[in-house]
């Protein structure tokens, strides 16, 4: 089979290899892809909003089946145009895909599906948004409702507070994407990252990871795309999982197809699981977490590539394979990040042990064949171990191994795990 992965960060990456490594008579290309998917794929160099090359390069490359990792392109209708010109897509079209893009349309379909999600209200004039955030109680949260880069989100302790962010958002601090803005309820407890592989009606779970956002140890500092991952969890039993299929994914999917938007691809759920272990939705995602997919499937062994032809098809899904391995990934970012980020320092990978993975996100290698920073996420290394806390001593200490200027990790990648143990 020949299978298109369209992205160039740390989540494409593991998905080029696990495909890879998967079925080895696969052929894996990555649009634009970085200098760890060329490891594993050829890379084509085609940005990822650049629908008319990438739809030319599915039909030169003889693609079988295109895997879309960022919401961006599949916001902009990617999935929509592939499907037209005959191939066959895992990734929502651009309808469905609001489910990410727009949290307004999330929340809507949250409530006329009955799914627990904290109570809300959507607002684009900032008098009503402000009269809301003095008649409700503190902490409240405030959301750009459109697509901001995972920094969209002020958790305001204060009303004060909530009233300058609603300010700031909708005076045009996140352009279009802050147009519309929520504020809602804080909800409290533990946060999980569940995706589902469906193809619009079923639904197959990937392994559950808990993801840290916070950029600095003992979760302080400001809000990131994620700075590291583990899975399994703990605290996601079996009982709990059986409640989020039946809550949360099912009755989103239901309502997505009464409304002729079917979502074929991976719908991630950010859950918040209360003390009396009850799941409520955080948010919605049109496609796989970065850096859970770092941890998630290397703990796949089997039946991947089937369960993402099936989705992409229609077609009733097949059983995946799972290890009982744990696989912790720690995130090397760069100087600066998440605001001010530098480029181009030089990467020194030293050899690596081979239970550890490394997952090449914001990279570049020059003429020079010198590899270097080149975005905010540089790495992910992620520990495979039969044992959590192999696992995340792995992880570690080849994050402390790899070098360049200006490095940030967390080194308590696991923090809530390692208590539960
Ligand atoms: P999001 O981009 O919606 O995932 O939000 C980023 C982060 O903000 C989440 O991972 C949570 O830690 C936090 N957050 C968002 N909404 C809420 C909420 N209603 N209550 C508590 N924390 C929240
Ligand atoms: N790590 C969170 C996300 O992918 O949205």
């Amino acid at each position: 089979m020949r299978i298109l992965v369209v992205g160039g960060g740390g989540r494409e990456h593991a998905l080029c290899w696990a495909l890879q490594r998967e079925s080895a008579d696969s052929t894996i290309y990555c649009a634009p892809g970085n200098p760890g998917t060329g490891l594993c794929a050829t890379n084509i160099p085609i940005a990822i909003t650049d629908q008319d090359g990438l739809s030319q390069a599915a039909s030169t490359y003889g693609i079988d089946l295109v895997v879309v990792g960022p919401e961006e392109p599949l916001a902009l209708g990617l999935a929509d145009r592939l499907r037209a010109s005959g191939c066959r897509v895992f990734g929502p079209n651009a309808a469905a895909a609001q489910l990410e893009a727009s949290k307004s349309f999330a929340k809507d379909v949250m409530a006329a599906a009955g799914v627990p999600t904290a109570a809300s209200s959507t607002f684009t004039d900032l008098s009503k948004a402000t009269a809301f955030i003095e008649s409700h109680a503190e902490p409240l949260v405030v959301k750009a409702s459109g697509l901001a880069m995972g920094k969209g989100v002020v958790v305001c302790s204060t009303r004060k507070e909530a009233t300058q962010a609603a300010r700031a958002m909708l005076g045009g601090a996140y352009g279009e994407a802050g147009r519309a803005i929520l504020v809602e309820e804080f909800l409290m407890g533990e946060e999980i990252s569940v995706v589902a592989i469906t193809n619009g009606s079923d639904l197959i779970i990937l392994p559950i990871a808990q993801d840290h956002k916070r950029l600095l140890e003992g979760d302080g500092g400001p809000n990131t795309g994620g700075m590291g991952a583990y899975s399994p969890v703990g605290l996601a039993s079996r009982a709990l999982l059986e409640r989020v299929i039946k809550e949360v994914f099912q009755p989103t999917l239901l309502e997505l197809e009464r409304r002729r938007t079917p979502f074929r691809g991976a719908l991630y759920a950010g859950l918040m699981v209360d003390r009396q272990g009850a799941p409520w939705v955080i948010e919605f995602n049109c496609r796989f977490g970065d850096p859970e997919t770092q941890v998630m499937l290397p703990r796949v062994s089997g039946g991947l590539t089937d369960a993402f032809w099936a989705a992409a098809s229609g077609e009733e899904l097949p059983a995946i394979s799972v290890t009982r391995d744990t696989a912790v990934t720690t995130v090397l970012a760069a100087k600066g990040y998440p605001d001010q980020v530098e480029r181009g320092a030089t990467i020194t990978l030293p050899d690596l042990p081979e239970d550890v993975l490394v997952f090449h996100a914001a990279t570049t290698r020059g003429r020079d064949g010198v590899l270097r920073v080149n975005g905010g996420r540089v790495l992910a290394l992620t520990g495979v171990a039969t044992t959590f806390h192999a696992a995340q001593a792995a992880s570690r200490v080849a994050a402390e191994r790899v070098q360049f200027d200006g490095k940030q990790f967390r080194r308590d990648i696991g923090w809530r795990e390692s208590a539960r143990r």
